[in-house]
Order: structure tokens, then sequence, then C-alpha cells
């Protein structure tokens, strides 16, 4: 065959019709810039034919750092045509980094910016492309160009998910059905950007019983860049749902809210302790933490039995200092408020390990995403003290990626860039609070968001930080993976390679700073990570506020890692999502549903695993508060034995998993991942995993309950339980 009858046949192939799409998954590339590129019948034939489903640098291309085009030549059906609303969308897929697109020479849309742009470079390269195209551009059963302008910073770059497709409009292109919150209830809003008539339908559910409880239907006529906003009242454990349907469009519109419920009763005025029961501290290191009572402000704090050079700030309740002694020293926290007074036996552990209870705090990442800012991590440290999470415990505020300069200084050394103006002043201010300091790099050259990562200074970065009081590390894989891919040594050696050159400087730092990996569990990271003296490592790739993330997440990836947790080295299933997460400076309520939080915090609570809020803590509500902030389920993540759950049970959609703890009682999940609830007995399912139950206490209500007794378990929902057993061996 000769070129042309190649090329042609690639083309054919390329393109496939179903009556509602067009695929298109190759194209022509060409590595520079011109805008002459961008038109009609521009005389690409000189350019390479390309497929959509591999980066530029695994085409065989030199690798692109800068910008390159793709044109796509497709025939366009008139059957995709639909009324004068928008002729048809351009679906891209994902594009690594940012993209401006033309179809015949007009411009259909951007997403990300060049560096050109006011305000620079920024990446947009998971972000899934819709361009409406304007019908009078499209040249209709005859051939058409797609032009595609890309920036691309680091690898990959381009098209690397497949294909191109060219759709339909539909009604979810200009129109927007959602529900908002409000006082007693939800607000559904329709919001278009060209007129429609159609019917907007409204069902409340009872969670429990699946009872159709109330159906409304109204008739709508909205002109366009209007909108229409009903508000609904919604009591606790109902599910209410609106849909919005045009005739013109086959597809409905849908919005679904279940309305929270608070199971965690409020904490009493009087002082109460909520935090860990030990910690561990190295000799020498500084000590920084914080005593975690609960109650009425101000508070008085007085610790007894303190070791030599360990001082308290008796008005905040801040451990400072350190100890040069090793040894286990038994300590008594009182705090005294005008209510009342506390107390409660504490061991401060110096000696070889740290992180002796799974950490407790907060990331940037699941919020903010590039866009965090001092400013930002302020205002959430700020939020942790003032709306009392640091009272149950929760005290690491760690910094994700974006906060390093574009360049190190004329000795190497990093620094931070402008939104971070003094690093070294926010580590002081948190230790003062008794908060611990947590920061993010990559054993690579670059970090996944493209800043610098550590390869070749990771003597110099963990001097660095050591001298801004760091006291956590999130090391992530994710550049290193250039140089991973370039040696042929694949063995596992070679995974723990770049993990363990950092750890030895880490460890030479005079402070204490836990070393937490994020390689998403590659090579079993969970059986060597112990061994090069790691205190977590993630078991998976980044959740994500999905019930399928939660899922594959928090379930799948946990079960039979057990043996390998245990303190001073946790599993690390990702950090928490609820709250309002968005990965980026716009965010939201989190989309799983009530049931689904608490599943999600019963199970990380069950595991031993990481407790990191990925939520704005200056928006936190009383619901997220109640999820958090619950002694009874903190207690069991903290629990000083450090025994992982393991899964007893997978029956019928259901799933048990079980922990016994130091006290000599077991923490149970029940959890219910049926679409429907279901009714458990109780004493029938703790019979299943050889337990007799003693007393049980449902641990979100804080209350013994029944065994004898048939507990329904919403859908997606838990029955979280600690049990003590009357037949204790059963582990
Ligand atoms: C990912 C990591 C995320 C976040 C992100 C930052 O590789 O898994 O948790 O740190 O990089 O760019």
């Amino acid at each position: 065959m000769n070129k042309v009858l190649i090329l042609l046949s690639l083309l054919l192939l390329s393109l496939s019709l179903t009556a509602q799409e067009l695929s298109v998954d190759s194209g022509r590339f060409q590595k520079g810039d011109d805008t002459s590129w961008s038109a009609f019948d521009y005389d690409d034939n000189t350019w390479q034919v390309v497929s959509f489903d591999k980066a530029w640098e695994d085409m065989g291309l030199d690798r692109v750092n800068g910008i390159g085009w793709y044109r796509l030549h497709v025939t366009i059906p008139s059957s995709l045509r639909k009324g004068t609303v928008a002729a048809i969308m351009l679906d891209m897929g994902a594009i690594d980094d940012s993209d401006q697109t033309w179809i015949n020479g007009h411009l259909a849309g951007q997403t990300g910016t060049f560096p050109e742009d006011p305000g620079g470079y920024s990446s947009e390269w998971g972000k899934r492309r819709y361009y409406i195209v304007d019908p009078r551009w499209v040249h209709w059963d005859r051939e058409n160009v797609i032009a595609v302008r890309v920036y691309n910073y680091g690898d990959p770059g381009g098209f690397y998910r497949g294909t191109v497709k060219i759709v339909k409009p539909s009604l979810k292109y200009f129109a927007d059905l959602s529900l908002v919150a409000e006082t007693g209830g939800y607000k559904a809003v329709l919001a278009t950007s060209e007129q429609t008539s159609g019917t907007l339908n409204m069902t409340v559910t009872d969670i429990l019983t699946g009872t159709l409880e109330t159906f409304k239907t109204q008739k709508v006529n909205l002109a366009a860049w209007k909108d229409k906003q009903i508000s609904y009242s919604l009591p606790p454990q109902k599910r209410l749902k609106v849909t919005y349907s045009d005739p013109r469009f086959e597809e409905v519109l849908e919005a679904e809210v279940c309305a929270p419920y608070i199971l965690t009763p409020p904490a009493p005025a009087t002082p109460r302790y909520n935090g860990p029961l030990v910690f561990g501290v190295r000799p020498g290191s500084p000590i920084v933490f914080r005593l975690a009572f609960s109650g009425d402000k101000p508070m008085k704090y007085n610790v007894e039995g303190l070791p030599e050079g360990v001082v308290l700030d008796s008005k905040k309740g801040v451990l400072s200092g350190s100890c040069a002694e090793a040894g286990d020293f038994p300590l008594v926290f009182t705090a005294t408020n005008d209510k009342g007074s506390a107390k409660t036996s504490f061991t401060l552990k110096v000696g070889p390990l740290i992180g002796l209870t799974p950490p407790m705090g907060w990331n940037s990442w699941n919020c903010w995403g590039l866009s965090v800012s001092q400013e930002k991590v302020m205002a959430s440290a700020m939020a942790l003290i003032n709306r009392g999470l640091a009272d149950y415990g929760y005290s690491y505020m760690n910094i994700d990626d974006a906060w390093e300069a574009d360049e190190r200084d004329a000795d190497g050394r990093i620094e931070a860039n402008e939104k971070f103006p003094d690093m070294k002043a926010l580590g002081d201010w948190l230790h003062s609070n008794g908060l611990k300091f947590g920061i993010y790099s990559s054993p690579g050259d670059h970090t996944c968001g493209g800043y610098l990562g550590s390869l070749g200074h990771e003597q110099q970065d963990a001097e660095v930080w050591n001298s801004w009081g760091v006291d956590y590390l999130k090391y992530d894989w994710c550049g290193y993976s250039k140089v991973f891919d370039a040696s042929p040594d694949k063995s596992e050696a070679a995974l723990i390679r770049p993990y363990l050159y950092m750890q030895q400087y880490l460890r030479e730092q005079p402070r204490d700073i836990f070393y937490s990996l994020c390689q998403y569990g590659r090579g079993k990271v969970w059986e060597w990570g112990a061994f090069i003296d790691a205190n977590s490592w993630r078991t998976s790739n980044d959740i994500n506020d999905t019930w399928e993330s939660l899922y594959t997440t928090g379930f799948e990836r946990q079960v039979g890692l057990q043996p390998y947790a245990g303190p001073g080295h946790w599993n690390d299933p990702d950090m928490l999502i609820v709250g309002k997460v968005g990965w980026s400076s716009s965010l939201r309520d989190s989309r799983l549903t009530p049931d689904e939080q608490y599943t999600h915090i019963s199970l990380w609570s069950l595991l031993a695993v990481n407790m990191l809020i990925g939520c704005d803590l200056s928006q936190v509500d009383d619901f997220t508060f109640n999820l958090l902030c619950n002694n009874e389920v903190n207690a069991v993540n903290q629990d000083i034995l450090g025994h992982q759950a393991h899964q007893d049970v997978v029956e019928d959609g259901m799933q048990i998993w079980s922990r016994d703890l130091y006290d000599g009682s077991y923490a149970v999940g029940i959890f219910n991942l049926n679409e429907e609830s279901v009714p458990v007995l109780l004493d029938g399912v703790l019979d299943k995993i050889g337990l007799k139950a003693g007393t049980v206490r449902d641990l979100w209500r804080q209350k013994d309950i029944a065994t004898d007794a048939e507990y329904v378990i919403p859908p997606h929902g838990v029955l979280y339980v600690k049990v003590l057993s009357s037949s204790p061996s059963r582990l």
C-alpha cells in the first residue's frame, strides 16, 4: 500500500458514526505555533498522523514542552444537527495541559490558560472539554477542520485519552438543574442560557422505607438567561429528587439530595479529653503537642509528671521543649473551666518511634488543589482552633502541592512561591498553637502539578524544611516516573530507592518529620514501607467525592492490609472527602450522601488510617463537624494497639469489618453497600463474627443499644458499634 492509501484507511478507521455521535481517534500533529493553522484551508499534508490514545512523548515525537497543534478532518452529518439551540458539541476529553479549539477557523472555546494570557499559564489537564458550536460554523455533510492548539508543561502532553466526540446537543449543555441547601430544606434552581418550556417534577422518598411521600409537578416557561427557583422543606433521612424535561430533547435533567442528620451528641460544657493517649518523640527532638479538651473556653491546663525540658503553656494547653532522655513518661493532664474539670492519664514515649497513632489533621489538596495559599492555610488553621476541631486531636496542617517557587536560589535551595510569603513564620505560628506543619514534594524533578521536585536536592530540601519547622512530609512519586521509566531496573529495590534516599536526610534532621509516602501502592508498598522507616504510605490512587471512589479506595483496596499497620506505620487510603471540597479555587459540598459520609468516617476509624481532613475548615457546617468530632469514633482510630480492622464478612451486599481495641472490646462496622436499606438482627450479625455480645454501644449515637433487636441500615450506610464481648478470644 502506498502512503496515501495507508493514510486514507487510517482516517476512515478513525471515524465511527452512531446515530447520536461521531468519534474521531486520530488526526494530524505539528510542533510549534502559528495562528494560520486554525484556518480551514491550511494545507497540513506534511504534518504527522497521530492517534489520540497516546501522549506526545509516547508517539515517537520529540519531547514537546511548549506548543503543538492538532488538526482533525471530519465530515459532520446533518443528522447530528438539532434545532437552532446548538448545532453540535465537541467533547474533547482531557487535554494536557491547556487548549484553544477552532472549528473551520471559528474559536469554539478555551480551557486552561497559556503563558501569554493575563495571569500566565494554568493547567486544566484533567478537565473534560465540551465546546458548543454555532450551527453556522459547521460544513454539514462536508469536510470540517477542527484545529486544537495545545500548551504542555511537563509530561505527558496533548490528547491521550482516546477520542474526540462530536455529539448532538442536549439539554444539559445550556440548562442546569441544582439543589442548593437553605434553612429548613433545599432550593431547586433551574438556570438556562436559552429559552425553554418543560416540566419540573419533584419527589420526596423516605430513605429507610423507600416509600414515596410527596410528588409535585409544575410547568415551566423560561426565557434565555433566566432562572426558576422553588423551595422545598426536607426533614432528615428523606431523599429529594427533582427532574426537568423539555420535549425538544430526549434527555432529562436530574438533581437529588438527602437531608443530612446529626447523630453525634453535643460535647458537654465541662472539659472532656478527646485526644490520643500516647505521643512518641525522639530524644532531643522538639515536642509539638496540643492537649485536646472540648468544653467551654477559656480553660486552664495542668500536666503532672513532665520530664525535664518539656514545658506547658497552661493557657493554650500546648506542650513544647524537648526531652533528652529516652523512656516512657506517665503524665496526667488536667483541664479546668468555670463548669468543672477533667483529668486523663497519658504516656509520653521518648524513643525511636514517632506516629504512634495515625496522624490527624488537614491537607490542602482536596479543597484548594493548586490554588492553595498561605492565607488559605492560615484561615483553616484558625478555624481548626476556633471551631473546636483541635479539641478532638486534629493537629497537622499540611500544605500539598503548589507552594514551590519556579526556581531554586543561587545555592540550589528550594524556596516558596509568592503565595507563601513566609514559611518559617507560618511554622512558628502553628507550633505556638500546638499545631504541626506539613509539606509536600516529589522524588522527581517536578511534582504532579508541574512544580519543582526534590530530585538531586534531597539533602538540601530536608534541611530547608527543618529550618521552617516542618513536621510532616508527603513525598509523591509523580515526576519520578521519568527516572524510573528510563531505567531498565524495574525491581522492588528501584521502587524503594528514591524513598530510602530521602529517608536518610529526613531522619538526620534534629526534629521529627512524619514520613508519608505517596506512590499509590506501587510494588505493594505496605510490605516494605515500615522497613524504610516510613510512617504511612498511600495504598491507592487519588480519592474523590463519589461513592465509586470511596468504595474502591476504602473497601476494595484495604482488604488484607491489616498486618502491615501498627504504631509508627500506617496504611493511607487518602484524605477525607467530607465538607466543602473542589480540588480548585471553587468549592462545593461533598457529593457523598450523608449515609455515605457516615460510612466513610466509620471505615477510616476502623482502618486505623490517616485522618486528614480535605475540606475548607473555615466553612465546616454542623453536619461535617458531627462527622469529624465524635470522640468515640475517633478514639477507635487512635486506639493505642493500632490494629487495623479486617474484613470478616461479605454477604448479600453487606460487609462486616472489625478490630480489637486495647480495652478488650471490639469495634465493628456493619456496612450496607446495597441501594436499598437492609434490616439486621444485631446479635445474629455479631454471632457471625464469633462475638457473644455483652454491652453494645452505638458509636455514632454514643449510647448503649439492645442486641436482640433489629436495626435498619440505610443504603450505603453503616451501623458502627463497640462490643464488649463475653468471648474475647475470637481474634
Ligand atoms: C497526586 C497525589 C495527590 C496530590 C497531587 C498534587 O499525585 O496523589 O494527593 O498530592 O498529586 O499534585
